[in-house]
């Protein structure tokens, strides 16, 4: 089948229904066999345990078509890891591994007409997610769960693409210390949502998050983990037990390292600090690596001397790196490509 009919080159972050979606659904302790559908809309009792008390979590990835035309998605393994912690810390019997890769593969092959063609900037995001479904009304994890997949073709997730954003430092927390702020799910964008809308209203592109105890350090922004560049080209990301442990960041600290000999340190950084750094980045699946060229935080300005234009070298780099290997261009460290078709 060929592709559809898309102006790829201009499609931002949103999301279009496509053909097929993968559901699977948990009863009477087990998982059942699971398989594709065409129904992209679930039906369920107005009691189910996702409705009331939010028992939800989900994974982001993308498939890309390679330069050689290869159809690929990028460590389907380490979301569907991350997917089974979630499901822990939120009392869900966690999704196989291999029903996970197995549910990736047959969505993206499905869908292989809705997989954006080399070169155009855009791939296909899947979000996987998992939820009660069963009815509970007193506060406890339901007995009855689905597990869904879908797919949607998508461009930059900033409206400008790589040009660098502009954010502000949040007067709300997004996560507690010691509470689900390093697990995916949805309850931690819910509660993100209103700082949102006001980081939108007063101009900004997003927000930067300070850990919630002390409003010291930084921690990350609703939908990405930081990663900065010092003045003396060092790699350095914020350690914390509380923000989301990125795919994308995680694969970035293993090529500055491994690939462009760049010194890499994870540790907790002060906000105060942020004013000495060179290059600022947002890292994660739909952010890819966003360039951040000022953060303010109420009165202070900081303008990061990598400018409003374009990206900072060594952000360029490892943008660059980390495309190339998905896009089939640069060769992949063992086991980061999952070849679909
Ligand atoms: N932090 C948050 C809060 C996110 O939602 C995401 C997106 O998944 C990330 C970081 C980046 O993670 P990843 O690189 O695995 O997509
Ligand atoms: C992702 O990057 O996959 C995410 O889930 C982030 C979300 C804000 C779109």
């Amino acid at each position: 089948m060929g592709k559809v009919n898309v102006d790829w080159s201009s499609i931002g972050f949103s999301y279009r229904v496509i053909s097929k979606r993968y559901v699977a659904n948990y009863k009477d302790g087990k998982w059942d066999e699971g398989g594709l559908t065409d129904d992209a809309n679930v039906t369920m009792n107005e009691c189910a345990g996702v409705l009331q008390y939010c028992q939800e979590c989900f994974e982001g990835l993308k498939a890309y078509t390679q330069k050689n035309g290869d159809i690929v998605t990028f460590r389907p393994d380490m979301n569907a890891k991350r997917m089974i912690n979630s499901a822990k810390r939120l009392e869900m019997p966690p999704f196989p591994e291999e029903k996970f890769l197995e549910a990736v593969d047959e969505v993206v092959s499905a869908n292989a007409d809705w997989v954006p063609p080399y070169g155009t900037g855009a791939s296909l995001y899947l979000r996987p997610y998992m939820f009660a479904s069963g009815p509970v009304i007193g506060v406890k994890p339901s007995d009855e769960y689905q597990f869904r997949l879908f797919g949607t073709p998508v461009g930059p997730y900033f409206k400008g693409g790589a040009k660098p954003v502009t954010i502000c430092v949040s007067d709300f927390d997004r996560a507690a210390p010691r509470g689900t702020g390093h697990i995916k799910g949805g309850l931690n964008y819910a509660m993100s949502l209103h700082a949102g809308v006001v980081a939108h209203a007063n101009g900004f592109d997003e927000n930067m998050f300070l850990d919630p105890q002390t409003r010291t350090y930084v921690e990350e922004t609703g939908g990405a983990n930081f990663l900065f560049v010092t003045k003396e080209g060092e790699v350095v990301t914020p350690a914390s037990a509380s923000i989301l442990p990125s795919i994308t960041r995680r694969s970035l600290v293993y090529l500055a390292e491994n690939y462009l000999g760049l010194t890499v340190t994870q540790r907790p950084i002060r906000f105060d600090e942020v004013k000495d750094f060179a290059e600022c980045g947002l890292c994660g699946t739909a952010a890819v690596i966003s360039p951040v060229g000022r953060i303010v935080n109420h009165g202070e300005v900081i303008d990061l001397p990598s400018g409003m234009e374009k990206m900072g070298p060594i952000t360029q780099k490892l943008y660059d790196t980390l495309t190339g290997i998905q896009l089939g261009t640069i060769e992949p460290p063992k086991g980061w490509i999952r070849k679909i078709k």
